[in-house]
């Protein structure tokens, strides 16, 4: 009897094996992928630990602030994935809910010149992965003014146990990046990064909690020292 179910779950196994990519990832895994794509889309050459191409993005307009910033898709579609309006560049929201294919495809095209050699495949995927699924609603933790809808209290509490470690109680304690009080001018920003995680560092990432947690964070943190 026992040995029957066995080879039964082994003939499901080999049936499994053979489908290959028909096996679909677990729940962590896919959220995983989705904040590694969210830190990809912060800044894709600091997460891979490989250089920035020397040039300015060929789609980057000369209109755009930062040259330096354009082989970054914040650069052209924003904290908040809506674009840039003042450079005439649209958001990104037109595709939530693709196929990966699609998406890495548009990365992949003339307009983006994403190459694998600066993009392999597995990041491309993670990216269109974000792209798809992990693209939040910023107005769910500011208002339109930037204005924080989180709670200032409780987020000290969720600060002092997940962030306090590393950016230390006044938010000033880390090196390479601004005090966390002066961060805090770009909610939206600072949104994208407590949900994904800071490119190429040990930081956590706040996706799979409720998202008030993340919105109390971001209260709080509008009140530390700039
Ligand atoms: C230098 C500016 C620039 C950068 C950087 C950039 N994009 Fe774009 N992106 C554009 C432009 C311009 C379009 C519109 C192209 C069109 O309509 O043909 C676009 C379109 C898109 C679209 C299609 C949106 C839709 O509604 O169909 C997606 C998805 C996208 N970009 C993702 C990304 C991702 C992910 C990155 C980072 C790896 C990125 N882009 C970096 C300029 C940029
Ligand atoms: C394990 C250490 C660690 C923890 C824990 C951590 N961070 Fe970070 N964070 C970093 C590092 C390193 C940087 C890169 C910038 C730097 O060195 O100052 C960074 C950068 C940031 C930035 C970008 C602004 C800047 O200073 O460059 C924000 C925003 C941020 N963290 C928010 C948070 C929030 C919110 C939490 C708690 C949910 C958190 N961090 C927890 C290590 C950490």
């Amino acid at each position: 009897m026992i040995s029957r179910r066995l080879s039964f779950v082994a003939a499901v196994l080999v049936a499994l094996a053979a489908g290959g990519a028909a096996v679909p990832a677990s729940a962590a895994e896919t959220e995983t992928a989705v904040a590694r794509g969210g830190r990809l889309y912060d800044n894709w050459y600091k997460e891979l630990k490989t250089t920035r191409p020397d040039s300015t993005h060929p789609s980057y307009p000369a209109s755009g602030k930062s040259p330096k910033n354009s082989w970054r898709c914040n650069a052209c579609h924003g904290w908040d994935y809506q674009g840039d309006k003042a450079m005439g560049i649209k958001g990104i929201g037109g595709a939530k809910g693709k196929p990966e294919a699609q998406i890495v495809a548009v990365l992949r095209d003339k307009t983006h010149a994403y190459t694998p050699d600066l993009l392999p495949d597995v990041a491309a995927n993670e990216l269109a992965m974000f792209v798809s699924k992990g693209q939040t609603d910023v107005a769910k933790f500011v208002d339109a003014a930037g204005k924080p809808k989180g709670n200032v209290a409780k987020g000290e509490v969720y600060y002092n146990s997940l962030c306090g470690v590393c950016h230390g109680a006044d938010g000033k304690k880390v090196s390479t990046g601004m005090a966390l009080g002066q961060a805090s001018e770009y909610p939206a920003a600072v949104v994208h990064k407590a949900l994904n995680g800071q490119p190429a560092e040990a930081m956590p990432m706040l996706r799979a909690f409720d998202h008030q947690v993340t919105a109390d964070i971001v209260a709080y943190s509008q009140s530390l020292p700039k």
